[in-house]
């Protein structure tokens, strides 16, 4: 069979920007012509070996109370890691302190070293690369310790994330507290490249604060971070630079997009190639076709059932569960669950950029695996299907009509924020 898979040895039909360059960014080893066999074989991402092409896709684990990684999530990702997939993600590491969505998540720093050591230590010697999501939340927090007063978008606004705990008005960032942030994501990244971490993933997406300046819906500025689209990029790419000269050329570095934020007056669809081919221009080596954001039109990332019932079970906050019950019903828009549902806007990036592109969303079956693989993608990322069981990838191995059970009932979502953290509330028990 001869498909239209873009890396796959001898069948390849179009060329990737590193087929003709030595220092290779993106590559594929594999010579075979069945897209899942190719999904499920070796592959390299600037020089990174993987033994496939399945990346655990970032899910909040809520497992680090206080920001300290636990036991529970090493065992996680351990599990993970055992179940076969090429590369895990810890989920929503913030590049500072003020960059958390709550006093729970983790940040780099000299005190979580240790635990972030045995992560790595642990999870690889399952055979699977570890990658960790940088992200800076913006104005989209409820941390009560923040070293401001407000919040800091790009813009002043409304974070009803932070209406209960007294932090629903943002400043607009000065100058000076934008390059405090592109040097917080450059830090970040250095610690997490020194704690032996094989690849990170930068968050442009979802509605965190690289996603608040790229979106005209968040971003009101005049200066030179607002108004068109190289502007409200600039602190993104000024971002990714920095990371890069932290990191260095010849380590891997992968970006979640969101492929529109699914409002009026937000990013759309047609932005987003031009959002991929300038992160793609700047130096990235994997771009993450996602879509929505957290904070204006969550169930656009999610489809499926509504994250609501969920969110409502888990919240402790009495504030928090009366903003859910008013904003819920509003904010959680229904998109019903179809198979690899961002594919078709996920192409357009694919024809347009030369690195790597990872498809992500509803990639839930083996069939749809290797209707991924045939569109040309490089990488799947899979978020639920493992976390309803870490051993799809072995599953989709033995059996090529193999569908994942999880029904996107979405509960998963409220349970990050359950006394252990995120588990499939189908199937408790499996990461223990
Ligand atoms: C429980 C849960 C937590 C998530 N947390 C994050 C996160 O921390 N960062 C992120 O970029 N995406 C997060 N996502 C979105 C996933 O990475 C992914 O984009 C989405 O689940 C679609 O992929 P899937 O159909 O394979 O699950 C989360 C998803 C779930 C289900």
């Amino acid at each position: 069979m001869h498909f239209r898979g873009v890396r796959h040895g001898t069948t390849r039909p179009t060329s990737s920007r590193f087929d003709d360059d030595p220092a290779t960014r993106a590559s594929v080893t594999c010579l075979v012509d069945d897209p899942l066999k190719a999904c499920l074989s070796e592959a390299t991402l600037n020089g990174l070996r993987l033994r496939n092409r399945l990346i655990k896709a970032a899910t909040s684990e809520g497992k680090s109370p206080l920001g300290v990684p636990s036991d529970a999530l090493i065992r996680f990702h351990e599990r993970i890691g055992e179940g076969g997939v090429g590369m895990t993600t810890l989920a929503y590491c913030a590049v500072e302190a003020d960059g958390r969505l709550d006093e729970n998540v983790i940040y780099p720093h000299e005190g979580v070293r240790p635990q972030l050591e045995r992560f790595v230590r642990t999870v690889k010697a399952t055979g699977a690369a570890v990658s960790a999501q940088l992200v800076h939340a913006g104005s989209f927090t409820k941390n009560p310790a923040l070293t401001n007063r407000r919040p800091l978008g790009p813009s002043r606004g409304i974070n009803t994330l932070g209406l209960s705990r007294g932090l629903g008005r943002i400043s607009a960032m000065t100058h000076a507290q934008i390059q405090a942030r592109v040097a917080a994501f450059a830090e970040a990244a250095a610690f997490m490249k020194g704690v032996g971490f094989d690849a990170l993933e930068i968050h442009f997406g979802h509605g965190y604060a690289i996603s608040q300046f790229i979106s005209p819906k968040t971003n009101k500025r005049t200066d030179e971070y607002g108004g068109t689209l190289d502007n409200r990029m600039r602190f993104g790419v000024e971002v990714l630079a920095a990371v890069r000269a932290a990191v260095g050329d010849t380590y891997p570095l992968l970006g979640k997009i969101s492929m529109t934020d699914g409002v009026d007056g937000g990013v759309t669809y047609a932005d987003s190639v031009e959002i991929a081919a300038t992160l793609d221009a700047a130096g990235l080596d994997a771009i993450v076709c996602s879509g929505g954001t957290s904070s204006m039109n969550p169930m656009l990332l999610f489809r499926g059932d509504s994250i609501g019932p969920g969110l409502l079970q888990h919240e402790k906050s009495v504030g928090m569960r009366m903003a859910l019950r008013i904003a819920g019903p509003r904010l959680f828009k229904h998109y019903p669950f179809e198979e690899t549902y961002f594919l078709e806007h996920a192409q357009r990036i694919r024809d347009r950029v030369r690195c790597a592109v990872c498809y992500i969303g509803g990639a839930n079956s083996a069939d749809a695996l290797g209707r991924v693989m045939a569109a040309g993608f490089d990488f799947v990322q899979l978020g639920r299907p493992l976390i309803y069981d870490p051993d799809f990838p072995r599953a989709v191995l033995q059996d090529s009509a193999h569908t994942s059970g999880c029904t996107h009932c979405n509960r998963c979502v409220g349970a990050i924020g359950s006394d252990g953290g995120l588990y499939c509330t189908e199937r408790p028990g499996t990461f223990e």
